[in-house]
């Protein structure tokens, strides 16, 4: 692939209406949502769609999630049952992804959805991530903009990191505030695809608890070894060994700590860039233990995958 020259927008009105017009025009576009930075295109250009593919280096059997402004736009592109509409009244706009049965006039390009018959859907409440969306006025396809199976990216500066070169803009809008991809949930009965920065807790107080991905449904893009730095990861660390840097959390002894305090939601908004920091030391990183419960199961999925034999 042709180097790009990456364009860094702001995220005012006429930052947003460039970002707009590039996305049209079938370019990749960076923007901000309150879970990560997504790497978006038309979702209904397979051209496009083709280059995000490409530009994260990702295996083309994984399907992308599509961003819309609201539920009445989800509505034309997918169809609800009563549960799911529970779920979107209850949580968007928000980190939830639901997967759902795709409409067969949707508009959205195969590719997106990797020829499967449902579409993964969601509304995020990032108010730059929003005025994208209405400034574009279509849906944009976006999986995290990060090179496939690297740390994801919670500021302008990693996208332009990872991915400078292979996307024609980034919109700049901060760092994320949750930190962490979205909660997945799709299938009949509703299975948890994801751990992500709703917790699940939340969501089964409306569906009760939910099944396990696999048992319903299976969500092609969970591999193991994901979110990788480039040195080997070490968890559930109390202390550093020889050479290590030392991921705390907690009050401890630490080269960065994701929450002194012990807040999994601090932790969360902390992980990735975090991550990105030590990841830029070169040593091998160890991980304190993480409690799993609320938001910390998400970031133990996440640190378990970093750990994962490559
Ligand atoms: O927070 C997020 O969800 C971020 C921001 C940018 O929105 N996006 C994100 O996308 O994490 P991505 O592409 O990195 O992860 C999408 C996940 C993959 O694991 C994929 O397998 C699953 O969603 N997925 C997408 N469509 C699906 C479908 N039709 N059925 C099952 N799983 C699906
Ligand atoms: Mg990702």
């Amino acid at each position: 692939m042709s180097k790009l020259q990456t364009e860094i927008l702001t995220s005012d009105a006429s930052g947003l209406a460039t970002a707009a017009d590039v996305l049209a025009r079938g370019g990749l576009v960076a923007f901000p949502t309150e879970t990560v930075y997504g790497l978006g295109a038309d979702a209904r250009d397979n051209r496009a769609v083709a280059r995000v593919f490409a530009a994260k280096g990702r295996p083309s059997f994984n399907p992308l999630i599509v961003h819309v402004p609201d539920l009445a736009a989800a509505q034309s592109i997918a169809r609800f049952d009563d549960i799911s509409l529970e779920l979107a009244q209850a949580f968007w706009p928000g980190p939830l992804t639901l997967v759902l049965p795709l409409r067969a006039d949707s508009g959205i390009a195969p590719l997106v959805t990797a020829g499967l018959d449902t579409v993964a859907l969601r509304v995020p409440a990032h108010p730059v991530g929003q005025a994208l969306l209405h400034a574009f006025n279509g849906p944009i396809a976006a999986p995290s903009a990060n090179p496939s199976g690297r740390i994801s990216p919670t500021t302008a500066t990693h996208v332009a990191d990872g991915l400078g070169g292979k996307l024609d803009a980034i919109v700049d809008g901060g760092a994320c505030t949750v930190g962490l991809e979205s909660t997945i949930v799709g299938g009949t009965p509703p299975a948890l695809l994801r751990p992500g920065g709703l917790p699940t807790e939340e969501i089964e107080k409306i569906t009760g608890p939910l099944a396990k991905a696999g048992d319903t449904i299976t969500a092609p893009g969970q591999i193991k070894s994901h979110y990788a730095p480039n040195a080997p990861v070490r968890l559930n660390a109390n202390a550093a060994h020889a050479g290590e840097v030392l991921l705390g959390f907690g009050p401890m002894q630490s080269d960065l700590n994701l929450s002194i305090t012990g807040d999994l939601i601090e932790a969360a908004a902390n992980l990735f860039e975090h991550l990105h920091r030590l990841n830029d030391t070169g040593k091998p990183i160890a991980i304190a233990p993480i409690p799993n419960t609320g938001l910390g199961r998400a970031i133990n999925d996440r640190l378990q995958r970093a750990a994962a034999p490559r």
